[in-house]
């Protein structure tokens, strides 16, 4: 996936880390959670143009591994567990260049990471929802 494949209206994705994570295990001597040496990874990498990262402090996932989310527009918001802080760097790095790529945040099943097919926690419709009608009492 390359920025080639954006357009200039496609609007700006945020992932969110949470770096509270700690995926089980008692805290580091250094006190850097699993989740925190997620959030660095990233930062040292860099992400894709167009991508916002930024720290949170959970995201209601705590026993299951590192947990991310990315949103952004009026896209889908998708919530994924179960990261490996050193070894899903390029998963998510694909992943969140993927979702970026998209309007509307939904990445066809057959080009999503298999880390993202498998460990999606949540996915919460965009704030405004065009394709279904609004139901609203009197
Ligand atoms: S501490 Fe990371 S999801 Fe709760």
């Amino acid at each position: 996936m390359t920025g080639s494949d954006r357009t200039e209206t496609t609007p700006t994705t945020e992932l969110l880390v949470c770096v509270k994570c700690r995926k089980g295990q008692a805290l580091p001597a250094d006190d850097r959670r699993p989740g925190q040496h997620l959030f660095d990874g990233l930062s040292e990498r860099g992400l894709p143009g167009g991508v916002t990262l930024r720290a949170v402090e959970c995201l209601q996932n705590c026993d299951a591994g590192c947990t991310v989310a990315l949103r952004g527009g009026n896209r889908w918001t998708y919530v994924y567990g179960g990261l490996d802080e050193t070894a899903d760097l390029d998963t998510l790095l694909d992943g969140t260049a993927r979702y970026h790529a998209t309007a509307d945040g939904l990445i066809p099943w057959r080009e999503r990471p298999e880390h993202f097919k498998r460990n999606c926690v949540a996915r919460i419709p965009p704030a405004v929802l065009s394709s279904i009608p609004p139901k609203v009492s009197e």
